[in-house]
């Protein structure tokens, strides 16, 4: 039985549908990340979950109870707000201390439990400071150690590392991810970053305008995007508009501006239908000399960027379109001068294809 099941969730504010018809099962210890843009649904899923939205339609159940007219306090979770809030009168021994202290809960109890887990998220030596006196992550910390002192076996968190430094986030969310599971807490971690639910969720339910796009184990999401949406959203790639030429064994041949060709692996398209290619920027490789086996293209070095272990390139081939190749920086990484003839080539088994969408390519990709 999974945990938390949530049937058929629909919730309206006035004329805009903030979720719209969603099926998710969570099962007991798992870690599930909720990725998507602004405006998604996200906050609004993890309040239903809650019990501090009512929902319009659908039927939320935890631990098999049907818990839609349950208030928050009996629901076994605790939310974590967005913009996470600290009591500041409250050192931090007071504050992680808070919810067990409510309870009706004998004294040695209380002190054991808050001072395992401010052992756990290692601050038991700041148990007396104030939290004007700790860093951000430090804070951050409390607070998720006053979630967990809660006894809460859910926890939602909303954006938990949303106003850190890109550095402090990267080390809590192993942090995070490795405390959770240690204390076979049931996660639910909404975030817009997608390098943050690749690297830490079991689980990653894609939402877009109030609907799930794609639930799926972090390689599935990445590797297998389930829409050009997606495609962009968790990784980026380039996209190249074209027509099906032929279909056979080998795959399907595309033909994008003029006349330009390439392959594709995959035979299931029909001829003349208009498709969309997709390719990561780090499956393409930038090259002297045509590869085999793979699609080639004449091309010059329009700019370059260096993002630290990796260089991305800007590339102008010779009918006019613009891509994108990203490389890692080895050793032997050749690196390419701006200006220069190359050829970009990409092999047809790293091309996924999607039909066009009706409304267009810009809508999917620009949605974000
Ligand atoms: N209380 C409300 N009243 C009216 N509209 C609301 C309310 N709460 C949310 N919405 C709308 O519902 C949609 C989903 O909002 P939600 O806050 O769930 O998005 P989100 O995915 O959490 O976005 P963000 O990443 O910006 O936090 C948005 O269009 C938002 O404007
Ligand atoms: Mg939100």
């Amino acid at each position: 039985m999974p945990l938390i099941k949530l049937v058929n969730i629909t919730k309206r504010f006035g004329k805009i549908t903030a979720l719209n018809d969603i099926n998710l099962s969570v099962e007991n210890g798992e870690y599930i990340c909720i990725l998507g843009p602004t405006g998604a649904g996200k906050t609004t899923l993890l309040r239903i979950i809650a019990g501090l939205l009512e929902l319009d339609e659908g039927e939320v159940y935890i631990e098999g109870q049907l818990v839609n007219d349950v208030p928050p306090e009996d629901r076994n979770t605790v939310y974590m707000f967005q913009q996470f809030a600290l009591f500041p009168h409250m050192d931090v021994w007071q504050n992680v201390s808070y919810t067990p202290s409510i309870k009706d809960w004998d004294n040695d109890k209380i002190n054991y439990v808050t001072s395992e887990i401010l052992e756990m998220v290692r601050l038991a030596e700041r148990r007396d400071a104030y939290p004007k006196e700790l860093s951000g992550g430090m804070q951050q910390r409390v607070a998720l150690a006053r979630g967990i002192a809660s006894g809460a076996r859910i926890l939602l968190l909303d954006e938990p590392f949303g106003a850190l430094d890109a550095r402090l986030r990267v080390n809590l969310r192993s942090q995070l991810r490795a405390l959770v599971k240690s204390q076979k807490l049931t996660t639910i971690h909404v975030t817009h970053d997608q390098e943050e639910a690749l690297m830490t969720a079991d689980r990653v339910v894609v939402l877009r305008n109030g609907r799930i796009e794609q639930i799926g184990d972090p390689n599935q999401i990445y590797s297998k995007p389930r829409s050009i949406f997606i495609a962009n959203f968790v990784g980026g790639a380039n996209f190249i508009e074209g027509n099906v030429k032929k279909v056979d064994d080998e795959g399907s041949l595309i033909e994008f501006r003029d006349d330009f060709q390439l392959r594709v692996s995959t035979p299931s398209t029909n001829v003349g239908e208009k498709v969309v290619v997709t390719v990561r920027h780090e499956d393409t490789l930038i090259r002297t000399h045509p590869v085999i086996g793979s699609n080639n293209f004449s091309c010059h070095i329009e700019s370059r960027i260096f993002i630290g272990d990796s260089m991305v390139y800007v590339l102008k081939l010779e009918n006019g379109i613009t891509k994108s190749s990203k490389g890692l920086l080895s050793d032997n990484y050749v690196i390419h001068n701006i200006g220069k003839q190359r050829i970009f080539s990409f092999q047809p088994g790293k091309c996924l294809i999607f039909s066009y969408p009706q409304t267009g390519l810009l809508q999917e990709i620009e949605a974000v």
